[in-house]
């Protein structure tokens, strides 16, 4: 535990662990489905990106296809959604929220 890498690989773990449990009770409660990309944004990526677990997303023109991308695929500590969290009219409004594009 002295080497600060294994200690970020565990607390991402972690992280991704408590999500797992936040996830399915806020899904259960808006059966499936989302208000707009700035719910998702907020309940969702915030949970991880705006904590410092996940490298912040917003300010940086990320391109709306590749934010898409990582969300449908996941990378490494970022875990994937499937259109069943996520629909693809939502993931549209959230990838656009954080590329900075007007979302509708
Ligand atoms: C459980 C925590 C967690 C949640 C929830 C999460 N992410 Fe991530 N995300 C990460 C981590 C950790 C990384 C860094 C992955 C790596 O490089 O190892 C990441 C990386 C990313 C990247 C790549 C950033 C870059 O610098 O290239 C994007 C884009 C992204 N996430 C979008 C999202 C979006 C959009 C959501 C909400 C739908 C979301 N994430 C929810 C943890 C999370």
């Amino acid at each position: 535990m002295r080497n600060p890498r294994t200690r970020a690989t565990v607390s991402r773990c972690l992280a991704l662990l408590a999500f797992a449990g936040i996830t399915s009770t806020a899904i259960a409660d808006s059966s499936g489905k989302w208000q707009n990309g700035q719910e998702i944004y907020q309940k969702v990526c915030g949970y991880c990106h705006e904590a410092n677990v996940g490298p912040v997303l917003k300010g940086r023109s990320l391109p709306v296809e590749y934010v898409s991308y990582i969300v449908r695929h996941g990378n490494r500590a970022m875990p994937s959604f499937r259109p069943s969290e996520i629909d693809d009219e939502m993931l549209a409004q959230v990838a656009r929220l954080i590329s900075g594009k007007p979302v509708q």
